[in-house]
Protein backbone atom coordinates (compact mmCIF):
# COMPACT_ATOMS: atom_id res chain seq x y z
CA UNK A 1 0.00 0.00 0.00
CA UNK A 2 1.89 3.26 -0.71
CA UNK A 3 0.22 6.92 -0.45
CA UNK A 4 0.03 7.35 -3.84
CA UNK A 5 -2.82 5.32 -4.66
CA UNK A 6 -4.99 6.41 -1.18
CA UNK A 7 -7.30 8.06 -3.59
CA UNK A 8 -8.55 4.26 -4.26
CA UNK A 9 -8.75 3.23 -0.77
CA UNK A 10 -11.28 6.21 0.88
CA UNK A 11 -13.45 5.17 3.97
CA UNK A 12 -11.04 2.17 3.94
CA UNK A 13 -8.64 0.82 6.23
CA UNK A 14 -5.07 1.12 5.06
CA UNK A 15 -1.38 0.08 6.50
CA UNK A 16 1.38 2.65 5.77
CA UNK A 17 4.82 2.03 6.16
CA UNK A 18 6.95 5.49 5.95
CA UNK A 19 9.01 8.05 7.41
CA UNK A 20 7.46 11.36 9.72
CA UNK A 21 8.72 14.23 7.34
CA UNK A 22 7.16 16.42 10.14
CA UNK A 23 4.95 16.75 13.08
CA UNK A 24 2.91 19.21 15.17
CA UNK A 25 0.74 18.60 17.87
CA UNK A 26 -2.27 20.52 19.74
CA UNK A 27 -3.75 19.01 22.36
CA UNK A 28 -4.99 15.05 21.93
CA UNK A 29 -4.07 15.49 18.80
CA UNK A 30 -0.59 14.58 17.00
CA UNK A 31 -0.38 15.53 12.98
CA UNK A 32 2.13 13.42 11.09
CA UNK A 33 3.18 14.05 8.11
CA UNK A 34 4.34 10.68 6.53
CA UNK A 35 6.22 10.26 3.46
CA UNK A 36 6.78 6.68 2.18
CA UNK A 37 8.62 7.96 -1.00
CA UNK A 38 5.64 7.69 -2.93
CA UNK A 39 3.57 10.83 -1.85
CA UNK A 40 3.01 12.58 1.80
CA UNK A 41 0.02 12.50 3.47
CA UNK A 42 -0.95 13.68 6.33
CA UNK A 43 -2.00 11.40 9.05
CA UNK A 44 -3.80 12.07 12.77
CA UNK A 45 -3.18 10.74 15.69
CA UNK A 46 -6.14 11.44 18.26
CA UNK A 47 -5.65 10.80 22.31
CA UNK A 48 -9.65 9.90 22.12
CA UNK A 49 -8.60 7.02 19.53
CA UNK A 50 -5.73 5.20 19.70
CA UNK A 51 -4.53 3.72 22.52
CA UNK A 52 -2.64 5.70 25.24
CA UNK A 53 0.56 3.61 24.28
CA UNK A 54 0.79 4.27 20.96
CA UNK A 55 -0.49 8.16 21.54
CA UNK A 56 2.78 8.68 23.67
CA UNK A 57 4.61 6.98 20.90
CA UNK A 58 3.55 9.34 18.08
CA UNK A 59 4.01 12.44 20.42
CA UNK A 60 7.99 11.19 20.81
CA UNK A 61 8.55 10.99 17.12
CA UNK A 62 11.17 13.04 15.30
CA UNK A 63 11.71 13.77 11.91
CA UNK A 64 12.56 10.68 10.08
CA UNK A 65 11.35 8.07 12.40
CA UNK A 66 10.18 4.80 10.50
CA UNK A 67 6.74 3.66 11.33
CA UNK A 68 4.15 1.87 10.42
CA UNK A 69 0.53 2.42 11.15
CA UNK A 70 -3.05 1.33 10.00
CA UNK A 71 -5.56 3.81 9.73
CA UNK A 72 -8.68 5.44 7.81
CA UNK A 73 -8.55 7.32 4.67
CA UNK A 74 -10.80 10.33 4.59
CA UNK A 75 -11.02 12.82 1.83
CA UNK A 76 -9.82 16.15 2.43
CA UNK A 77 -8.97 18.38 -0.31
CA UNK A 78 -7.40 20.88 1.79
CA UNK A 79 -4.76 18.38 2.68
CA UNK A 80 -1.49 17.56 0.43
CA UNK A 81 -2.49 14.70 -1.68
CA UNK A 82 -6.05 15.15 -0.88
CA UNK A 83 -6.52 12.85 1.81
CA UNK A 84 -5.87 12.52 4.91
CA UNK A 85 -5.37 9.16 7.34
CA UNK A 86 -6.74 9.26 11.11
CA UNK A 87 -4.57 6.62 12.66
CA UNK A 88 -6.45 3.66 14.38
CA UNK A 89 -2.87 1.97 15.40
CA UNK A 90 0.90 2.81 15.13
CA UNK A 91 3.98 1.28 15.00
CA UNK A 92 7.16 2.41 15.91
CA UNK A 93 10.30 0.76 13.72
CA UNK A 94 12.71 3.27 14.62
CA UNK A 95 12.63 6.38 16.48
CA UNK A 96 14.52 9.57 15.52
CA UNK A 97 15.14 12.61 17.65
CA UNK A 98 18.35 14.27 15.95
CA UNK A 99 17.86 14.22 12.30
CA UNK A 100 20.54 16.92 11.17
CA UNK A 101 18.73 17.95 8.36
CA UNK A 102 16.41 20.61 10.53
CA UNK A 103 13.09 22.37 8.82
CA UNK A 104 15.67 25.99 8.93
CA UNK A 105 17.41 27.08 6.01
CA UNK A 106 20.80 25.17 5.43
CA UNK A 107 23.45 26.16 3.25
CA UNK A 108 24.29 24.12 0.30
CA UNK A 109 27.59 22.80 1.33
CA UNK A 110 26.04 21.25 4.59
CA UNK A 111 22.88 19.86 2.15
CA UNK A 112 25.86 18.72 -0.29
CA UNK A 113 27.54 17.07 2.58
CA UNK A 114 24.30 15.11 3.63
CA UNK A 115 23.39 14.61 -0.63
CA UNK A 116 22.59 10.98 1.18
CA UNK A 117 19.61 12.52 3.55
CA UNK A 118 18.90 15.19 1.67
CA UNK A 119 17.67 13.05 -1.46
CA UNK A 120 14.70 12.64 1.10
CA UNK A 121 13.43 16.03 1.15
CA UNK A 122 10.28 17.26 -0.85
CA UNK A 123 11.80 19.60 -3.63
CA UNK A 124 14.62 16.70 -4.50
CA UNK A 125 12.30 14.24 -4.47
CA UNK A 126 10.23 16.37 -6.69
CA UNK A 127 13.28 16.73 -9.13
CA UNK A 128 14.10 12.97 -9.00
CA UNK A 129 11.26 11.85 -10.43
CA UNK A 130 10.94 14.66 -12.97
CA UNK A 131 14.64 12.92 -13.98
CA UNK A 132 13.20 9.74 -13.69
CA UNK A 133 10.22 10.84 -15.92
CA UNK A 134 12.80 11.85 -18.79
CA UNK A 135 15.03 9.25 -19.08
CA UNK A 136 12.03 6.86 -19.19
CA UNK A 137 10.43 9.13 -22.03
CA UNK A 138 13.75 8.98 -24.21
CA UNK A 139 13.86 5.29 -24.03
CA UNK A 140 10.14 5.76 -25.19
CA UNK A 141 11.04 8.24 -27.45
CA UNK A 142 13.87 6.21 -29.49
CA UNK A 143 12.31 2.70 -28.87
CA UNK A 144 9.38 3.94 -30.51
CA UNK A 145 11.19 5.58 -33.46
CA UNK A 146 12.97 2.03 -34.26
CA UNK A 147 16.63 2.50 -32.69
CA UNK A 148 18.51 -0.19 -30.77
CA UNK A 149 20.08 1.17 -27.89
CA UNK A 150 23.42 -0.34 -27.43
CA UNK A 151 26.31 0.42 -24.72
CA UNK A 152 29.94 1.84 -25.61
CA UNK A 153 32.59 1.03 -23.15
CA UNK A 154 33.64 3.00 -20.44
CA UNK A 155 36.94 2.41 -20.82
CA UNK A 156 38.79 3.55 -23.88
CA UNK A 157 42.16 3.76 -25.70
CA UNK A 158 40.76 6.74 -27.91
CA UNK A 159 39.90 10.32 -27.02
CA UNK A 160 36.56 12.05 -28.54
CA UNK A 161 36.60 14.84 -27.29
CA UNK A 162 40.24 16.47 -26.96
CA UNK A 163 43.12 15.73 -24.69
CA UNK A 164 42.45 18.17 -22.19
CA UNK A 165 39.80 17.06 -19.94
CA UNK A 166 40.40 13.08 -19.74
CA UNK A 167 40.23 10.85 -16.71
CA UNK A 168 43.30 8.18 -17.00
CA UNK A 169 43.03 5.15 -15.47
CA UNK A 170 45.38 2.21 -15.01
CA UNK A 171 44.68 -0.71 -17.45
CA UNK A 172 46.59 -3.52 -16.65
CA UNK A 173 49.43 -1.44 -16.87
CA UNK A 174 48.32 0.77 -19.84
CA UNK A 175 46.69 3.85 -19.94
CA UNK A 176 42.93 3.81 -20.57
CA UNK A 177 40.56 7.00 -20.46
CA UNK A 178 37.07 6.77 -19.02
CA UNK A 179 34.83 7.52 -21.64
CA UNK A 180 34.40 11.12 -22.77
CA UNK A 181 31.41 10.44 -25.20
CA UNK A 182 30.23 6.85 -27.15
CA UNK A 183 29.79 8.29 -30.18
CA UNK A 184 32.83 6.78 -31.88
CA UNK A 185 31.66 3.71 -30.86
CA UNK A 186 28.14 4.48 -31.95
CA UNK A 187 29.19 4.75 -35.25
CA UNK A 188 30.60 1.57 -35.58
CA UNK A 189 27.31 0.65 -34.02
CA UNK A 190 25.22 2.56 -36.71
CA UNK A 191 27.04 1.27 -39.32
CA UNK A 192 25.60 -2.47 -38.45
CA UNK A 193 22.12 -1.46 -37.16
CA UNK A 194 21.30 1.84 -38.89
CA UNK A 195 20.00 3.81 -36.13
CA UNK A 196 21.07 2.97 -32.24
CA UNK A 197 21.20 5.27 -29.13
CA UNK A 198 23.95 4.92 -26.45
CA UNK A 199 22.74 5.58 -22.61
CA UNK A 200 25.73 5.92 -20.26
CA UNK A 201 27.84 7.61 -17.59
CA UNK A 202 30.45 10.21 -19.23
CA UNK A 203 33.64 11.69 -17.78
CA UNK A 204 35.43 14.63 -18.30
CA UNK A 205 38.22 16.13 -15.76
CA UNK A 206 36.81 19.65 -15.93
CA UNK A 207 38.89 21.24 -13.05
CA UNK A 208 36.59 24.52 -12.71
CA UNK A 209 33.53 25.37 -10.16
CA UNK A 210 30.80 25.73 -12.82
CA UNK A 211 27.02 25.69 -12.26
CA UNK A 212 27.18 23.58 -15.86
CA UNK A 213 29.80 20.86 -15.26
CA UNK A 214 29.30 17.70 -13.82
CA UNK A 215 32.78 15.60 -13.70
CA UNK A 216 30.71 12.36 -13.91
CA UNK A 217 27.35 12.87 -16.22
CA UNK A 218 24.65 10.50 -17.83
CA UNK A 219 24.53 11.04 -22.25
CA UNK A 220 22.35 9.98 -24.79
CA UNK A 221 24.15 9.67 -27.88
CA UNK A 222 21.90 8.53 -30.76
CA UNK A 223 23.65 7.79 -33.96
CA UNK A 224 22.14 7.70 -37.28
CA UNK A 225 23.07 6.02 -40.87
CA UNK A 226 21.83 8.18 -43.85
CA UNK A 227 20.76 11.28 -42.27
CA UNK A 228 22.33 14.69 -43.12
CA UNK A 229 23.03 17.48 -40.40
CA UNK A 230 19.02 18.91 -41.39
CA UNK A 231 17.64 15.53 -40.50
CA UNK A 232 19.64 15.39 -37.69
CA UNK A 233 18.39 18.81 -36.69
CA UNK A 234 14.57 17.33 -37.38
CA UNK A 235 15.43 14.57 -35.13
CA UNK A 236 16.59 16.63 -32.31
CA UNK A 237 13.89 18.80 -32.04
CA UNK A 238 11.07 15.99 -32.62
CA UNK A 239 13.10 14.28 -29.74
CA UNK A 240 13.25 16.86 -27.06
CA UNK A 241 9.62 18.12 -27.21
CA UNK A 242 8.58 14.46 -27.39
CA UNK A 243 10.36 14.73 -23.98
CA UNK A 244 9.14 17.67 -22.92
CA UNK A 245 5.73 17.04 -23.55
CA UNK A 246 6.04 13.50 -21.34
CA UNK A 247 6.79 16.10 -18.45
CA UNK A 248 4.36 18.11 -18.88
CA UNK A 249 1.82 15.66 -19.25
CA UNK A 250 2.67 13.92 -16.29
CA UNK A 251 4.98 15.46 -14.04
CA UNK A 252 2.23 18.56 -12.57
CA UNK A 253 2.50 17.99 -8.78
CA UNK A 254 6.26 18.09 -9.15
CA UNK A 255 6.63 20.60 -11.13
CA UNK A 256 3.74 22.68 -8.78
CA UNK A 257 6.12 21.51 -5.80
CA UNK A 258 9.49 23.23 -7.35
CA UNK A 259 7.73 25.81 -8.50
CA UNK A 260 8.51 25.63 -12.30
CA UNK A 261 6.45 28.52 -14.01
CA UNK A 262 5.84 26.31 -17.43
CA UNK A 263 5.65 29.02 -19.70
CA UNK A 264 8.46 28.56 -21.21
CA UNK A 265 8.20 24.90 -21.50
CA UNK A 266 4.92 25.05 -23.51
CA UNK A 267 6.20 27.30 -25.25
CA UNK A 268 9.26 24.90 -26.35
CA UNK A 269 6.87 22.91 -28.11
CA UNK A 270 6.88 25.10 -31.17
CA UNK A 271 9.74 25.04 -33.97
CA UNK A 272 13.13 25.70 -32.51
CA UNK A 273 15.06 28.59 -34.50
CA UNK A 274 18.08 27.08 -36.44
CA UNK A 275 20.46 29.87 -36.31
CA UNK A 276 24.05 29.16 -38.36
CA UNK A 277 27.24 30.44 -36.10
CA UNK A 278 27.23 33.42 -37.74
CA UNK A 279 23.76 34.93 -37.26
CA UNK A 280 24.04 33.79 -33.56
CA UNK A 281 27.82 35.67 -32.95
CA UNK A 282 25.58 38.64 -34.60
CA UNK A 283 22.81 38.22 -32.06
CA UNK A 284 25.16 37.98 -29.23
CA UNK A 285 26.73 41.12 -30.27
CA UNK A 286 24.02 43.33 -30.54
CA UNK A 287 24.41 43.90 -34.42
CA UNK A 288 21.61 41.78 -35.36
CA UNK A 289 18.18 42.01 -33.06
CA UNK A 290 15.44 39.30 -32.12
CA UNK A 291 11.91 39.96 -32.36
CA UNK A 292 13.15 43.81 -31.86
CA UNK A 293 15.12 42.82 -29.08
CA UNK A 294 18.72 43.57 -28.98
CA UNK A 295 21.23 42.00 -26.56
CA UNK A 296 23.42 44.39 -25.53
CA UNK A 297 20.50 47.16 -24.95
CA UNK A 298 18.48 44.61 -23.05
CA UNK A 299 20.94 43.63 -21.00
CA UNK A 300 21.34 47.62 -20.03
CA UNK A 301 18.24 47.78 -19.66
CA UNK A 302 17.69 44.88 -17.20
CA UNK A 303 20.85 46.08 -15.20
CA UNK A 304 19.15 49.24 -14.52
CA UNK A 305 16.00 47.69 -13.40
CA UNK A 306 18.03 45.20 -10.99
CA UNK A 307 19.50 48.41 -9.28
CA UNK A 308 16.65 50.08 -8.62
CA UNK A 309 15.30 47.24 -6.93
CA UNK A 310 18.02 46.84 -5.16
CA UNK A 311 17.47 50.46 -3.80
CA UNK A 312 13.84 49.51 -3.30
CA UNK A 313 14.43 46.14 -1.20
CA UNK A 314 17.53 47.75 0.76
CA UNK A 315 15.15 50.68 2.17
CA UNK A 316 12.42 48.46 2.90
CA UNK A 317 14.66 45.90 4.81
CA UNK A 318 16.10 49.26 6.55
CA UNK A 319 12.58 50.77 7.24
CA UNK A 320 11.09 47.19 8.85
CA UNK A 321 14.71 46.62 11.07
CA UNK A 322 14.02 50.57 12.46
CA UNK A 323 10.50 49.47 13.59
CA UNK A 324 11.52 46.01 14.71
CA UNK A 325 14.34 48.14 16.95
CA UNK A 326 11.61 51.04 17.95
CA UNK A 327 9.74 50.01 21.30
CA UNK A 328 5.75 48.77 21.31
CA UNK A 329 5.85 46.43 18.62
CA UNK A 330 3.69 43.15 19.63
CA UNK A 331 6.12 39.19 19.32
CA UNK A 332 3.82 38.39 16.83
CA UNK A 333 4.31 41.57 14.58
CA UNK A 334 8.10 41.38 15.39
CA UNK A 335 8.19 37.20 14.23
CA UNK A 336 6.41 38.83 11.02
CA UNK A 337 8.69 41.17 9.99
CA UNK A 338 11.50 39.15 10.63
CA UNK A 339 10.62 36.78 8.46
CA UNK A 340 10.05 39.26 5.89
CA UNK A 341 13.37 40.48 6.25
CA UNK A 342 14.67 37.50 5.57
CA UNK A 343 12.90 37.13 2.40
CA UNK A 344 13.70 40.27 1.31
CA UNK A 345 17.69 39.70 2.44
CA UNK A 346 17.61 36.37 0.18
CA UNK A 347 15.78 38.72 -2.89
CA UNK A 348 18.55 40.74 -2.40
CA UNK A 349 21.09 37.98 -2.50
CA UNK A 350 19.74 37.11 -5.93
CA UNK A 351 19.70 40.52 -7.23
CA UNK A 352 23.01 41.59 -6.07
CA UNK A 353 23.88 38.26 -7.84
CA UNK A 354 22.79 39.24 -11.11
CA UNK A 355 24.41 43.11 -10.83
CA UNK A 356 27.29 41.39 -10.79
CA UNK A 357 26.57 38.89 -13.83
CA UNK A 358 24.95 40.99 -16.62
CA UNK A 359 28.08 43.91 -16.68
CA UNK A 360 30.06 41.00 -17.25
CA UNK A 361 28.04 39.32 -19.97
CA UNK A 362 27.51 42.56 -21.79
CA UNK A 363 30.98 42.75 -21.69
CA UNK A 364 31.83 39.42 -23.30
CA UNK A 365 29.10 39.89 -25.50
CA UNK A 366 30.40 43.26 -26.50
CA UNK A 367 34.23 41.50 -27.03
CA UNK A 368 33.08 38.71 -28.45
CA UNK A 369 36.04 37.65 -31.31
CA UNK A 370 34.45 35.41 -34.59
CA UNK A 371 35.84 32.67 -35.07
CA UNK A 372 35.64 31.68 -30.93
CA UNK A 373 33.38 28.88 -29.72
CA UNK A 374 30.73 30.34 -27.19
CA UNK A 375 31.25 30.40 -24.10
CA UNK A 376 28.72 30.40 -21.09
CA UNK A 377 28.38 33.59 -20.47
CA UNK A 378 27.70 34.18 -24.41
CA UNK A 379 24.94 31.10 -24.20
CA UNK A 380 23.45 33.02 -21.59
CA UNK A 381 23.43 36.16 -23.58
CA UNK A 382 21.65 34.88 -26.38
CA UNK A 383 18.94 31.98 -25.07
CA UNK A 384 17.93 34.87 -22.69
CA UNK A 385 16.44 36.35 -25.99
CA UNK A 386 13.89 33.15 -26.83
CA UNK A 387 10.98 31.31 -25.36
CA UNK A 388 12.13 27.71 -27.25
CA UNK A 389 15.50 26.10 -27.15
CA UNK A 390 17.73 27.48 -30.68
CA UNK A 391 19.97 25.60 -32.66
CA UNK A 392 23.23 26.87 -34.08
CA UNK A 393 24.93 25.14 -36.75
CA UNK A 394 28.04 25.48 -38.97
CA UNK A 395 30.57 26.11 -36.68
CA UNK A 396 34.42 27.27 -37.85
CA UNK A 397 36.20 24.13 -37.95
CA UNK A 398 38.58 25.34 -36.12
CA UNK A 399 37.11 25.42 -32.89
CA UNK A 400 35.00 21.93 -33.15
CA UNK A 401 35.80 18.20 -32.89
CA UNK A 402 38.27 16.27 -35.44
CA UNK A 403 35.15 14.26 -36.77
CA UNK A 404 32.40 16.73 -37.91
CA UNK A 405 31.80 17.05 -41.94
CA UNK A 406 33.06 20.11 -43.69
CA UNK A 407 30.17 22.09 -44.84
CA UNK A 408 30.36 20.72 -48.57
CA UNK A 409 29.63 24.67 -50.02
CA UNK A 410 31.99 26.24 -47.43
CA UNK A 411 34.56 24.20 -46.02
CA UNK A 412 35.08 27.37 -43.29
CA UNK A 413 32.20 25.60 -41.54
CA UNK A 414 31.95 22.24 -39.84
CA UNK A 415 28.60 20.77 -39.92
CA UNK A 416 28.48 20.41 -35.89
CA UNK A 417 25.26 21.54 -34.50
CA UNK A 418 24.90 22.59 -30.18
CA UNK A 419 21.25 22.58 -28.81
CA UNK A 420 21.04 26.02 -26.02
CA UNK A 421 18.30 25.55 -23.94
CA UNK A 422 16.54 29.21 -23.19
CA UNK A 423 16.23 31.14 -19.60
CA UNK A 424 20.24 31.60 -19.84
CA UNK A 425 20.88 27.37 -19.83
CA UNK A 426 22.68 27.21 -22.67
CA UNK A 427 24.05 24.09 -24.57
CA UNK A 428 22.14 20.94 -23.67
CA UNK A 429 22.87 18.87 -26.53
CA UNK A 430 26.19 18.48 -28.73
CA UNK A 431 25.86 16.84 -32.48
CA UNK A 432 26.49 16.79 -36.34
CA UNK A 433 26.97 15.29 -39.75
CA UNK A 434 30.25 12.93 -39.55
CA UNK A 435 33.37 13.54 -41.87
CA UNK A 436 33.10 10.64 -43.73
CA UNK A 437 36.56 11.93 -46.59
CA UNK A 438 38.76 9.04 -44.50
CA UNK A 439 41.86 11.20 -46.19
CA UNK A 440 39.87 14.87 -44.27
CA UNK A 441 39.67 12.72 -41.08
CA UNK A 442 43.53 11.88 -41.14
CA UNK A 443 44.77 15.38 -41.78
CA UNK A 444 42.22 16.17 -38.56
CA UNK A 445 43.70 13.61 -36.29
CA UNK A 446 46.81 15.22 -37.36
CA UNK A 447 46.26 18.36 -36.33
CA UNK A 448 44.40 18.02 -32.95
CA UNK A 449 47.75 15.80 -32.00
CA UNK A 450 45.95 12.11 -31.44
CA UNK A 451 47.52 9.19 -31.92
CA UNK A 452 46.50 7.50 -35.71
CA UNK A 453 47.10 4.16 -34.50
CA UNK A 454 44.64 4.29 -31.86
CA UNK A 455 42.04 5.75 -34.53
CA UNK A 456 42.81 3.03 -37.09
CA UNK A 457 39.60 0.84 -36.24
CA UNK A 458 37.30 4.01 -36.72
CA UNK A 459 38.66 4.63 -40.05
CA UNK A 460 38.08 1.22 -41.20
CA UNK A 461 34.24 2.76 -40.80
CA UNK A 462 35.41 5.13 -43.63
CA UNK A 463 36.96 2.55 -45.73
CA UNK A 464 34.36 -0.43 -45.60
CA UNK A 465 30.89 1.23 -46.75
CA UNK A 466 31.13 4.39 -45.91
CA UNK A 467 27.90 6.53 -45.79
CA UNK A 468 26.71 9.69 -44.77
CA UNK A 469 25.92 9.72 -41.09
CA UNK A 470 25.07 12.19 -38.12
CA UNK A 471 23.98 12.21 -34.45
CA UNK A 472 24.23 14.26 -31.36
CA UNK A 473 24.77 13.84 -27.43
CA UNK A 474 22.17 15.17 -24.68
CA UNK A 475 23.71 16.15 -21.62
CA UNK A 476 20.81 14.14 -19.48
CA UNK A 477 21.60 16.60 -15.88
CA UNK A 478 21.94 19.65 -18.09
CA UNK A 479 18.25 18.79 -19.58
CA UNK A 480 17.07 18.02 -15.69
CA UNK A 481 18.67 21.59 -14.87
CA UNK A 482 16.97 23.22 -17.50
CA UNK A 483 13.63 21.83 -17.21
CA UNK A 484 13.66 22.04 -13.32
CA UNK A 485 14.83 25.38 -13.68
CA UNK A 486 17.60 24.84 -11.06
CA UNK A 487 20.55 26.95 -10.35
CA UNK A 488 23.14 24.28 -10.25
CA UNK A 489 23.48 21.39 -12.41
CA UNK A 490 24.97 19.58 -9.08
CA UNK A 491 20.75 18.92 -7.92
CA UNK A 492 20.01 17.23 -11.18
CA UNK A 493 21.78 13.70 -10.50
CA UNK A 494 21.51 11.64 -7.19
CA UNK A 495 25.09 11.68 -5.73
CA UNK A 496 27.27 14.41 -8.20
CA UNK A 497 30.66 14.29 -8.68
CA UNK A 498 32.60 17.19 -9.86
CA UNK A 499 35.88 19.31 -8.87
CA UNK A 500 36.06 19.18 -5.06
CA UNK A 501 33.33 17.17 -4.50
CA UNK A 502 33.48 12.64 -4.03
CA UNK A 503 31.84 12.31 -0.84
CA UNK A 504 29.05 11.01 -0.44
O1 LIG B 1 29.12 18.71 -26.83
P1 LIG B 1 29.70 17.43 -26.34
O2 LIG B 1 31.08 17.44 -25.85
O3 LIG B 1 29.50 16.41 -27.55
C1 LIG B 1 29.92 15.13 -27.59
O4 LIG B 1 30.45 14.53 -26.69
C2 LIG B 1 29.56 14.43 -28.87
N1 LIG B 1 30.50 13.33 -29.05
C3 LIG B 1 28.15 13.95 -28.79
C4 LIG B 1 27.68 13.26 -30.05
O5 LIG B 1 27.57 13.89 -31.07
N2 LIG B 1 27.38 11.99 -29.97
O6 LIG B 1 28.78 16.84 -25.19
C5 LIG B 1 27.43 16.59 -25.44
C6 LIG B 1 26.58 17.09 -24.30
C7 LIG B 1 26.68 18.60 -24.08
O7 LIG B 1 25.86 19.30 -24.97
C8 LIG B 1 26.21 18.71 -22.64
O8 LIG B 1 24.80 18.65 -22.58
C9 LIG B 1 26.75 17.46 -22.02
O9 LIG B 1 27.00 16.53 -23.06
N3 LIG B 1 27.99 17.74 -21.29
C10 LIG B 1 28.07 17.87 -19.95
N4 LIG B 1 27.15 17.80 -18.99
C11 LIG B 1 27.54 17.98 -17.70
N5 LIG B 1 28.81 18.19 -17.35
C12 LIG B 1 29.80 18.27 -18.29
N6 LIG B 1 31.05 18.46 -17.92
C13 LIG B 1 29.43 18.11 -19.66
N7 LIG B 1 30.12 18.11 -20.83
C14 LIG B 1 29.23 17.89 -21.80
MG1 LIG C 1 29.60 20.69 -26.91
Amino acid sequence: MYIKDLHAFEGKEVTLKGWVANRRDSKGLVFINLRDGSGVCQCVADANKISEEDFNNAGKLGLESAIELNGTVLKDDRQIGGYEVQISSLKVIQFVDNYPIAKKEHGVDFLMDNRHLWLRSQRQWAIMRIRNTIIFAIHKFFQQEGFVQMDAPVFTGNACEGTTNLFETDFYGDPAYLSQSGQLYGEAMAMAFGKIYTFGPTFRAEKSKTRRHLSEFWMIEPEMAFYDIHQNMDLIESFLQFVIKEVLDSCQKELTLIERDTTILQSSLKKFPRLTYDEAVAIIKGEKDVNGVNSIRSLEEELAKVEAEIHAVTSEINEREAKIAAPGMKKGEINFNQNKIATLKSDLKELEEQQRNIPQWIESAKNFRYGNDLGGSDETVITRLFDVPIMVYDWPHEVKAFYLKRNPDDARFARGVDVLAPEGYGEIVGGGERETNEQMLRDKITEHELPMADFEWYLDLRRFGSVPHAGFGLGLERLVTWMCKLKHVRESIPFPRMYGRLLP
